[in-house]
């Protein structure tokens, strides 16, 4: 190994019995943003050699499991695949072990081959994490978390983009156990979106009922929407103002003028 390459974080793993570095990664993730608690469901995609899986056990001594294109060596009490994130057999694997209620966390630190040229090199990444990504819908719980590592370029606005459609909130981070010259960051989104609806659509709904806080109530795709100054019954023009992992808010854009 290169000299370069044992730093702290390297001696650190193998003095604690950890298979890479990268665990401090999920360490100081997890310290920042909590993404894995207790008894958590949690899928890790690209997680050889499995230092990340053994964090990620220790953190929720729950159902962990870990794909990757490699053979990962057995590790007490997580499960794992051989197999490739971005292909559709693996995702109907994955839902196999994890049961139909789905994953709490879904965790990607996988990274292409590296080619030297960074262009291409950053192309290949945002295109893992965006299989990642889809992977991670096919399999997140409602309201549950996911947490990518990209290399940044001129292509990670629109990952971020297209994080933000689907979580109630991303953020990026660098964690301190990231080489200082890593292009790497990690991307986290926290609150799955249920994908019905969107900030900014627009629909016709039905008040159906009045909720507690006396805002109307309507339904859009199995999706409660809340419609301030809605009346029951009323059929309103809206637009949705804010989306949470189970419900809704909408405004009314074109009320009628009742003095019509
Ligand atoms: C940096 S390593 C992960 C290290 C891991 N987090 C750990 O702590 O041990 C990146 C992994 O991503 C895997 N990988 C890359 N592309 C993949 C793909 N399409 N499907 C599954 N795994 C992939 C690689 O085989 C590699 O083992």
């Amino acid at each position: 190994m290169p000299r370069n390459r044992r730093d702290r974080f390297y001696r650190k793993a193998k003095e604690e019995g950890y298979r890479s570095r990268a665990a401090y990664k999920l360490k100081q993730i997890n310290e920042k943003f909590e993404i894995i608690r207790k008894k958590d469901t949690v899928v890790d995609l690209g997680a050889a050699p499995g230092g990340w899986l053994q964090v990620a056990y220790e953190l929720s001594g729950g159902r962990v499991v870990g794909v990757d294109l490699l053979r990962i060596k057995d590790i007490e009490c997580v499960d794992t695949i051989k197999g490739d994130i971005r292909l559709d057999e693996t995702v109907e694997k994955i839902r196999e072990l994890i049961g139909e209620n789905g994953a709490d966390a879904v965790i990607c630190d996988a990274a292409p081959n590296l080619s030297g040229n960074w262009s291409y090199d950053h192309a290949r990444s945002i295109d893992l994490a965006t299989s990642a990504l889809g992977c991670a819908l096919k399999i997140l719980k409602l309201g549950g978390v996911f947490a990518v590592k990209v290399f940044q370029g001129d292509m990670f606005p629109g990952f971020l983009d297209k994080a933000r459609q689907n979580f109630v909130k991303v953020q990026a981070f660098s964690p301190e156990a990231s080489r200082k010259q890593s292009a790497e960051i990690y991307v986290i989104g926290r609150g799955l979106l249920s994908g019905n609806v969107r900030v900014g659509e627009e629909y016709n709904v039905t008040i159906e009922s009045i909720g507690e806080s006396g805002d109307g109530i309507a339904k859009i795709n199995d999706m409660v929407v809340f419609v301030k100054g809605a009346k029951k019954g009323e059929s309103v023009n809206i637009r949705i103002r804010d989306v949470k992992p189970r419900f809704a808010f909408g405004d009314i854009i074109d009320q009628p003028d009742e003095r019509l």
